[in-house]
């Protein structure tokens, strides 16, 4: 069975890592997105958050699953007999840290990197900057799945009050 991960923070996940996902799962047999557990960085949702938003946008998708993980992407691949990572590359600056990402993961232990280019249409798209939009009361709903839009609302509405309340 041909078997790649497609891993991120996914915080959450929008319509770019939505595309990606979708045209790997029609190159290889399973499609497994991994949600890096990262207990040092704060995220707007919690991994169980993010695995529920993300099997919600991808029910469709016969051949996709969710896991998380911590620690080296590549351990996890051979963990679960994984051969390959497939990453999104929306412009020239994501390439620089990109590259030396495969290249260590492949010298690490052999892991292949794939990297699809972004539909033109989600290239300017990152989780941080829907957070900066939505945050202002701007509309996402061009570029989150339906089941994400109105959590964000919800969670970032949460996050200003609670900031109010520190004061
Ligand atoms: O969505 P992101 O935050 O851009 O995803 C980056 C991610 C999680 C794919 C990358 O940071 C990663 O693979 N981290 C796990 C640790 C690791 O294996 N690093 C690469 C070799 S040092």
């Amino acid at each position: 069975m041909k078997r790649v991960v497609c891993p991120g923070s996914f915080d959450p996940i929008t319509f770019g890592h939505l595309d990606i996902i979708e045209r790997a799962s029609k190159l290889f047999d399973e499609v497994v997105i991994a949600v890096l557990v990262n207990k040092t960085k704060t995220t707007t949702f919690t991994v169980a958050e993010r695995i529920e938003m993300i099997e919600e946008s991808t029910k469709m998708f016969s051949n996709v699953k969710v896991d998380s993980w911590s620690g080296l992407l590549v351990d996890y691949c051979k963990a679960n007999e994984i051969n390959a990572i497939v990453k999104g590359l929306r412009a020239v600056t994501d390439f620089d840290y990109e590259l030396q990402m495969s290249q260590i993961n492949l010298q690490l232990q052999g892991i292949e990197t794939l990297f699809m280019s972004t539909a033109p249409s989600h290239s300017f798209l990152s989780s941080s900057i829907v957070k900066e939009v939505a945050s202002h009361g701007g509309d996402v709903s061009s570029y989150l799945p339906k089941p994400v839009v109105e959590r964000l609302h919800t969670r970032l509405e949460l996050l200003a009050a609670q900031a109010v309340n520190k004061k």
